[in-house]
Protein backbone atom coordinates (compact mmCIF):
# COMPACT_ATOMS: atom_id res chain seq x y z
CA UNK A 1 0.00 0.00 0.00
CA UNK A 2 1.18 3.48 -1.01
CA UNK A 3 1.43 6.09 1.64
CA UNK A 4 0.60 10.09 0.70
CA UNK A 5 0.69 12.94 2.85
CA UNK A 6 -2.39 15.40 2.76
CA UNK A 7 -0.67 17.85 4.09
CA UNK A 8 1.36 20.47 3.55
CA UNK A 9 3.61 20.47 6.40
CA UNK A 10 7.21 20.01 5.92
CA UNK A 11 8.50 18.50 8.97
CA UNK A 12 5.94 15.98 8.78
CA UNK A 13 6.42 15.41 5.42
CA UNK A 14 10.34 14.67 6.41
CA UNK A 15 9.69 12.76 8.62
CA UNK A 16 7.70 10.14 6.64
CA UNK A 17 10.38 10.68 3.99
CA UNK A 18 12.68 9.59 6.38
CA UNK A 19 11.14 6.77 7.83
CA UNK A 20 10.62 5.59 4.05
CA UNK A 21 6.89 5.92 3.86
CA UNK A 22 6.17 8.65 1.44
CA UNK A 23 4.53 8.19 -1.68
CA UNK A 24 3.76 11.43 -2.72
CA UNK A 25 1.88 14.35 -1.36
CA UNK A 26 -1.92 15.51 -2.21
CA UNK A 27 -3.26 19.02 -1.40
CA UNK A 28 -6.28 20.82 -2.09
CA UNK A 29 -7.87 24.48 -1.80
CA UNK A 30 -8.46 24.26 2.32
CA UNK A 31 -4.77 22.98 2.64
CA UNK A 32 -3.45 25.80 0.46
CA UNK A 33 -5.65 28.48 2.45
CA UNK A 34 -4.44 27.10 5.43
CA UNK A 35 -0.76 27.59 5.06
CA UNK A 36 -0.99 30.98 4.45
CA UNK A 37 1.46 31.26 1.77
CA UNK A 38 2.07 31.84 -1.76
CA UNK A 39 0.81 28.16 -3.36
CA UNK A 40 3.62 28.94 -6.04
CA UNK A 41 6.06 28.50 -3.12
CA UNK A 42 4.02 25.88 -0.97
CA UNK A 43 4.51 23.44 -4.44
CA UNK A 44 8.04 24.33 -4.35
CA UNK A 45 8.86 22.86 -1.00
CA UNK A 46 6.49 19.64 -1.38
CA UNK A 47 8.25 18.95 -4.56
CA UNK A 48 11.72 19.91 -3.49
CA UNK A 49 11.14 17.88 0.01
CA UNK A 50 10.14 14.68 -1.31
CA UNK A 51 10.87 12.67 -4.60
CA UNK A 52 7.24 11.64 -5.34
CA UNK A 53 4.26 13.48 -6.94
CA UNK A 54 2.12 16.34 -5.58
CA UNK A 55 -1.40 16.34 -6.72
CA UNK A 56 -2.75 20.30 -6.80
CA UNK A 57 -5.99 20.81 -7.18
CA UNK A 58 -7.60 23.50 -9.62
CA UNK A 59 -9.92 25.69 -7.86
CA UNK A 60 -11.80 26.98 -11.31
CA UNK A 61 -15.84 25.53 -12.12
CA UNK A 62 -15.89 25.90 -15.76
CA UNK A 63 -14.50 22.89 -17.74
CA UNK A 64 -12.29 25.78 -19.93
CA UNK A 65 -10.88 27.26 -16.95
CA UNK A 66 -9.92 24.05 -15.10
CA UNK A 67 -8.08 22.84 -18.17
CA UNK A 68 -6.37 25.86 -18.26
CA UNK A 69 -5.07 25.89 -14.82
CA UNK A 70 -4.27 21.98 -15.01
CA UNK A 71 -2.06 23.15 -17.74
CA UNK A 72 -0.74 26.11 -15.82
CA UNK A 73 -0.08 23.23 -12.74
CA UNK A 74 1.41 20.66 -15.45
CA UNK A 75 4.16 23.70 -16.93
CA UNK A 76 5.10 24.19 -13.14
CA UNK A 77 6.20 20.93 -12.63
CA UNK A 78 5.47 17.54 -14.70
CA UNK A 79 5.62 15.72 -11.08
CA UNK A 80 2.00 17.76 -10.47
CA UNK A 81 -1.27 15.23 -10.60
CA UNK A 82 -4.02 17.20 -11.43
CA UNK A 83 -6.70 17.24 -8.91
CA UNK A 84 -9.96 17.63 -10.29
CA UNK A 85 -13.88 17.31 -8.28
CA UNK A 86 -15.64 14.71 -10.08
CA UNK A 87 -18.21 17.35 -11.02
CA UNK A 88 -19.76 17.02 -14.18
CA UNK A 89 -17.31 19.64 -15.85
CA UNK A 90 -14.91 18.32 -13.92
CA UNK A 91 -15.23 15.04 -16.02
CA UNK A 92 -14.81 17.22 -19.41
CA UNK A 93 -11.59 18.70 -18.00
CA UNK A 94 -10.15 15.40 -16.64
CA UNK A 95 -10.74 13.94 -20.55
CA UNK A 96 -9.51 16.69 -22.14
CA UNK A 97 -6.11 17.00 -19.72
CA UNK A 98 -5.59 13.37 -20.80
CA UNK A 99 -5.52 13.83 -23.79
CA UNK A 100 -2.61 16.20 -23.55
CA UNK A 101 -1.35 13.88 -21.20
CA UNK A 102 -1.55 15.15 -18.32
CA UNK A 103 -2.14 13.34 -15.00
CA UNK A 104 -4.99 14.03 -13.31
CA UNK A 105 -6.52 13.00 -9.93
CA UNK A 106 -10.42 12.80 -9.66
CA UNK A 107 -11.32 13.98 -6.01
CA UNK A 108 -14.54 14.21 -3.80
CA UNK A 109 -15.11 11.01 -4.76
CA UNK A 110 -19.08 9.60 -2.78
CA UNK A 111 -20.32 6.84 -5.52
CA UNK A 112 -18.90 4.23 -7.15
CA UNK A 113 -20.65 5.74 -10.64
CA UNK A 114 -18.16 8.51 -10.24
CA UNK A 115 -14.95 6.66 -10.02
CA UNK A 116 -16.20 4.69 -13.24
CA UNK A 117 -17.37 7.84 -15.07
CA UNK A 118 -13.83 9.84 -14.06
CA UNK A 119 -11.82 6.07 -14.63
CA UNK A 120 -13.45 6.30 -18.01
CA UNK A 121 -12.44 9.93 -18.84
CA UNK A 122 -8.89 8.99 -17.99
CA UNK A 123 -8.16 10.02 -14.73
CA UNK A 124 -4.97 8.32 -13.23
CA UNK A 125 -6.34 8.25 -9.54
CA UNK A 126 -9.47 8.44 -7.67
CA UNK A 127 -10.00 9.90 -4.09
CA UNK A 128 -13.12 8.51 -2.15
CA UNK A 129 -13.69 10.20 0.18
CA UNK A 130 -13.94 7.48 3.38
CA UNK A 131 -14.89 9.77 6.20
CA UNK A 132 -17.10 12.33 4.91
CA UNK A 133 -19.16 8.89 2.81
CA UNK A 134 -19.54 7.31 6.01
CA UNK A 135 -20.87 10.80 7.68
CA UNK A 136 -23.26 11.00 4.44
CA UNK A 137 -24.68 7.69 6.34
CA UNK A 138 -23.30 5.29 3.28
CA UNK A 139 -20.86 2.15 3.97
CA UNK A 140 -17.43 2.83 2.41
CA UNK A 141 -16.25 -0.09 2.88
CA UNK A 142 -18.87 -0.81 0.16
CA UNK A 143 -17.70 2.12 -2.17
CA UNK A 144 -14.73 1.02 -2.01
CA UNK A 145 -15.40 -2.73 -2.97
CA UNK A 146 -17.76 -1.88 -5.82
CA UNK A 147 -15.01 0.36 -7.01
CA UNK A 148 -12.63 -2.37 -6.85
CA UNK A 149 -14.90 -4.96 -8.21
CA UNK A 150 -15.68 -2.56 -11.60
CA UNK A 151 -12.29 -1.60 -12.17
CA UNK A 152 -10.96 -5.31 -11.95
CA UNK A 153 -13.96 -6.44 -14.15
CA UNK A 154 -12.88 -3.95 -17.01
CA UNK A 155 -8.87 -4.00 -16.45
CA UNK A 156 -8.95 -0.32 -15.58
CA UNK A 157 -5.96 0.85 -14.32
CA UNK A 158 -6.77 3.52 -12.54
CA UNK A 159 -5.75 4.20 -9.13
CA UNK A 160 -7.75 3.82 -5.84
CA UNK A 161 -6.49 6.31 -3.48
CA UNK A 162 -8.44 6.92 -0.19
CA UNK A 163 -9.47 10.34 1.01
CA UNK A 164 -10.62 11.95 4.14
CA UNK A 165 -9.73 9.30 6.70
CA UNK A 166 -10.20 9.93 10.30
CA UNK A 167 -8.57 7.25 12.17
CA UNK A 168 -5.72 4.29 11.75
CA UNK A 169 -8.54 1.96 11.85
CA UNK A 170 -10.25 3.43 8.54
CA UNK A 171 -6.46 3.49 7.11
CA UNK A 172 -6.08 -0.81 7.96
CA UNK A 173 -9.60 -0.96 6.61
CA UNK A 174 -8.47 0.33 3.91
CA UNK A 175 -5.41 -1.26 3.70
CA UNK A 176 -7.78 -4.51 4.17
CA UNK A 177 -9.79 -3.46 1.09
CA UNK A 178 -7.00 -3.85 -1.25
CA UNK A 179 -6.87 -0.06 -2.76
CA UNK A 180 -3.66 1.06 -3.99
CA UNK A 181 -3.47 3.60 -1.09
CA UNK A 182 -4.29 6.47 1.36
CA UNK A 183 -3.46 9.92 1.91
CA UNK A 184 -3.17 10.86 5.24
CA UNK A 185 -3.49 14.17 7.48
CA UNK A 186 -0.39 14.32 9.98
CA UNK A 187 -2.66 13.59 12.81
CA UNK A 188 -3.50 10.71 11.51
CA UNK A 189 0.31 9.79 9.95
CA UNK A 190 1.53 10.06 13.17
CA UNK A 191 -1.67 7.50 14.50
CA UNK A 192 -0.39 5.08 12.73
CA UNK A 193 3.88 5.27 13.99
CA UNK A 194 3.00 6.05 17.41
CA UNK A 195 3.90 3.53 19.80
CA UNK A 196 1.54 1.20 21.17
CA UNK A 197 1.41 0.46 25.18
CA UNK A 198 1.40 -3.27 24.52
CA UNK A 199 4.72 -2.84 22.65
CA UNK A 200 6.25 -0.06 24.80
CA UNK A 201 5.72 -2.22 28.12
CA UNK A 202 7.19 -5.39 26.16
CA UNK A 203 9.91 -3.68 25.64
CA UNK A 204 10.60 -2.15 28.79
CA UNK A 205 10.62 -6.36 30.38
CA UNK A 206 13.24 -6.97 27.88
CA UNK A 207 15.16 -3.86 29.28
CA UNK A 208 14.40 -5.14 32.60
CA UNK A 209 15.57 -8.88 32.28
CA UNK A 210 19.03 -7.30 30.30
CA UNK A 211 19.70 -5.28 33.57
CA UNK A 212 18.84 -8.26 35.95
CA UNK A 213 20.93 -10.51 34.20
CA UNK A 214 23.88 -7.49 34.44
CA UNK A 215 24.32 -7.47 31.36
CA UNK A 216 24.03 -3.50 30.98
CA UNK A 217 27.61 -2.82 31.18
CA UNK A 218 29.04 -5.48 28.94
CA UNK A 219 29.76 -5.21 25.18
CA UNK A 220 26.56 -6.02 23.39
CA UNK A 221 27.93 -8.88 21.04
CA UNK A 222 30.95 -10.61 22.06
O1 LIG B 1 -7.84 15.95 0.48
C1 LIG B 1 -9.01 16.24 1.14
C2 LIG B 1 -9.67 15.16 1.90
O2 LIG B 1 -8.76 14.33 2.50
C3 LIG B 1 -10.75 15.74 2.77
O3 LIG B 1 -10.64 15.39 4.09
O4 LIG B 1 -11.20 15.50 6.50
O5 LIG B 1 -11.88 17.36 4.98
O6 LIG B 1 -13.00 15.16 4.85
P1 LIG B 1 -11.75 15.89 5.16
Amino acid sequence: MDIWLDSANIKTLQKAVRFGLLSGVTTNPAIIAYAKRNMEDILEDLLHYQEGPVAAQVVAESTTEMVQQGQTLYDFSNRLIVKVPVTKNGLEAIHLLARQGIPTMATVVFHPRQALMAALAGANYVAPYINRIEKAGEDPWKVLACILHIFHNYRLQTKVLGASLSSAEQVIKCAEAGIYGVTLKEEIFEKMIEDDALTSQGVQQFAEDWKKAGLVNSSFLS
